[in-house]
């Protein structure tokens, strides 16, 4: 079902004594203010259960930063859909473009990953987005097409909606080059067009995408204010209270 949503990529950073401190910070903020979005984090694996902990209300969303396409067995570092489960985490991030750049991830992995997700009644955070170069060269919705179409385009209706897409340029991503308002809403748009195409019009219209790639507090309100934008996945500014409740209140 589609709704606002900031979503907190911690990625390697934070000791348990900060991440806790962190966490305490916005579920106080949390208890305190009302927001128009969902809020959610994705620490790292270490901390999912003091997270679940902390926010064992559900004030706050939990998600791993990667999973395992496997069930399990010899798979040295890997985290499997089912112990995501058995803490009680919400879901995972899938394909990031660090998992993607520096552990060699493929929409085809993601593919596997997403529908493992769904088939256990976890929520995928699906993230893609084009290089640099394939942006200077034009060539970014053809990117996102081929991401998006490989990673998603074997799931039914059903499933495609409780998908969330990350669409997150990474060229944007930890640069402080920030996308433009209207470059984000082409680009997202362009994936609903897919999904639309595809799935119909009513299906694409129930898919949340947000846009990740230097999210700020002066820049969220204009961002998520455009039509096809339901908010974000971010990331340094994720790991400050007062930046990422700035953010969450790009929404008000
Ligand atoms: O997953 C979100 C992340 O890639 C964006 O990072 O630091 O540009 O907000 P940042």
């Amino acid at each position: 079902m589609r709704k606002n949503i900031v979503a907190g990529n911690w990625k390697m950073n934070k000791t348990y004594a900060e991440a806790q401190e962190l966490m305490a910070q916005l579920l106080e903020y949390k208890r305190n203010n009302t927001t128009n979005c969902e809020v959610y984090i994705a620490p790292p694996a270490l901390y999912l259960t003091k997270a679940v902990e902390i926010f064992v209300n559900g004030e706050v969303g939990v998600f791993a930063q990667d999973v395992s396409e496997y069930a399990s067995g010899a798979y040295t570092g890997e985290i499997s859909v089912d112990m995501l489960k058995s803490v009680e985490a919400d879901g995972s991030l899938v394909s990031h473009s660090e998992r993607r750049t520096f552990h060699g991830e493929t929409d085809s992995h993601a593919n596997r990953k997403v529908k493992a997700l769904l088939d256990k009644g976890l929520t995928p955070i699906y993230c893609n987005g084009e290089k640099l170069e394939e942006r200077k060269a034009g060539r970014h919705f053809e990117v996102v097409k081929n991401q998006t179409e490989t990673a998603l385009f074997t799931l039914s209706a059903d499933e495609i909606k409780k998908v969330v897409i990350a669409y997150e340029p990474v060229w944007a991503i930890g640069t402080g080059e920030t996308a433009t308002a209207e470059q984000a809403q082409e680009v997202h748009a362009y994936i609903r067009s897919l999904i639309a195409d595809k799935y119909g019009k009513e299906v694409a219209d129930e898919v949340s995408i947000l846009y990740g790639g230097s999210v700020k507090p002066d820049n969220a309100k204009e961002i998520f204010s455009q039509p096809d934008v339901d908010g974000g996945l971010i990331g340094g500014a994720a790991l400050k209270i007062e930046d990422f409740t700035k953010i969450i209140e790009g929404f008000n």
